[in-house]
């Protein structure tokens, strides 16, 4: 059966916009901020070749079959699983799946805007010229000040939720494409920008052996976890923000080509980044390993030493704000469009609970950096928890339940009709291959071997 449902929130003029903004959702903090900062405490290469292996094997497919969910459903992920499941003949307590999405993304974006916050508060620093031709340790003391500060952190984190519940509020088309038509191009012009300074002042080569060479005795079933946890993540997979995107995808447009071009620029986003990073990193000595703050630890250095660095870091970070913004909406919006849908509240009223909800618990990542730093589990602290349950558990397992769905619980024809390839062809039968029997099995092997069953 073809169904062809309306969204009630809109949907976006053309096949180009739903790429730019699955583009937007997709590259973010976590390609410029994250990715470094976890391939540097996972040792380097042979992380970034199981993450590329995974943005294959995992992140493709299981892009596509979001995408198609998404747009066969056309509601909100927790109402298009309940549609599904009972269109196939299935309970409807697949509705179980959206609401852990939804879960996912509220817990992600609490710490994320926190995050984000940081990148807002360097717009201003990099503006003001402090960089300029400061010492490494200088730029170092820069970034611990202020992630001493619970009330600098507040402020900077308050007014990131507040630019995202702006344009959560008004609405998908009208917030969301005006903001990031030009965004995402000018982004990567900026980060081909830094490679040049890489290449020219940093230690470019070590920086590329760093990346490319994979040493496998440097990585741990924890590692691999955490690159496959980083493919979700970054791809913006496993709880339902490429799902609400691909609701609002035009009926024409191709899941499987669209798919494979928003994942290959993230990827690219990622690879430019880390090769903008690493070799700064080298030339100046600094750990590789240093954590959530590598990114705001090194560019700096970059920026205080070359010329027009003022300008150049202060449009950086711009550019790095829009692109954590344009990720941030994604992270809401599938709660967003539930409560307009199922309580009947106004996009407005819906925005500004959403919103002040993930503020509060953005509190507990604000106090992680200071007054609770010394508390952890697991050598963790709150910080780290939160991103590790959401990054490493909940989006792989959302992802899998996802490919479980579509291959085990959808029929043939349906996925064939929403993905529009000929059954029997070899793009299908390959697609469902991969997302009955590799995804799943992959994801599963990659937890087991993480708790050393395996
Ligand atoms: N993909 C985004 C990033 O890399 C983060 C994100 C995760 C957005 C999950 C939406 C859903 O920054």
């Amino acid at each position: 059966m073809s169904t062809k449902r309306e969204s009630i929130h809109g949907q976006w003029s053309n096949r180009w916009i739903f790429i730019l903004a699955a583009t937007g959702s997709a590259v973010g903090l976590g390609n410029i901020w994250k990715f470094p900062y976890i391939t540097g405490e996972n040792g380097g290469g042979a992380f970034v070749l199981v993450y590329l292996l995974c943005i294959a094997a995992i992140g493709i497919p299981i892009m596509m079959a979001e995408v198609l969910l998404g747009r066969r459903g056309r509601q909100s992920p927790i109402n298009t699983m309940k549609t599904l499941a009972r269109e196939e003949g299935r309970s409807g307590a697949w509705a179980l799946l959206g609401w852990s999405g939804v879960i996912a993304g509220f817990l992600i974006l609490s710490y994320y805007s926190v995050i984000a916050g940081w990148a807002l508060a360097y717009v201003l620093n990099a503006g003001s010229g402090v960089f300029t031709n400061a010492p490494a340790a200088e730029i170092q003391n820069i970034f611990a000040a202020l992630t001493a500060s619970p009330g600098q952190l507040i402020f900077w984190h308050s007014l990131f939720m507040l630019m995202t519940m702006l344009v959560v509020a008004r609405g998908v088309k009208k917030g969301l494409e005006v903001a990031i038509r030009f965004l995402m191009p000018a982004l990567f012009v900026l980060l081909l920008i830094m490679v040049g300074y890489a290449i020219s002042s940093g230690d470019f080569v070590r920086g590329l052996r760093f990346l490319f060479t994979p040493d496998f005795s440097k990585i741990t079933g924890e590692g691999v976890l955490i690159a496959m946890g980083h493919a979700f993540f970054t791809l913006s997979l496993g709880m339902g923000a490429i799902m609400i995107y691909g609701s609002y995808m035009p009926q024409n447009a191709s899941i499987a080509k669209t798919s494979i071009i928003v994942a290959l620029a993230d990827t690219a986003v990622a690879l430019l980044a880390g090769m903008a990073i690493f070799p700064i990193v080298f030339a100046n000595a600094l750990e590789p390993g240093a954590g959530p703050g590598l990114i705001f630890q090194t560019l700096p250095i970059a920026f205080g030493s070359m010329p027009g660095g003022s300008f150049f870091g202060t449009v950086f970070f711009v550019l790095l704000v829009l692109a954590a913004w344009s990720s941030a909406i994604s992270l809401i919006e599938p709660a967003v469009a539930w409560l307009v849908e199922n309580k009947g509240w106004t996009r407005i009223k819906a925005s500004a609970w959403c919103g002040f909800a993930t503020w509060l618990m953005g509190l507990g990542t604000v106090l992680s950096f200071n007054e609770w730093s010394a508390y952890t589990l697991w050598g963790k602290n709150f910080f780290d928890l939160l991103d590790f349950l959401t990054s490493n558990i909940m989006l792989p397992l959302g992802g899998l339940f996802i490919a479980l769905f579509a291959a085990w619980v959808m029929k043939s024809s349906s996925t064939a009709d929403e993905l529009k390839l000929p059954e029997n062809g070899m793009a299908h039968t390959g697609w469902r291959f991969l997302v009955r029997f590799v995804t799943p099995v992959a994801v599963i092997i990659v937890f087991l071997n993480a708790i050393g069953v395996v």
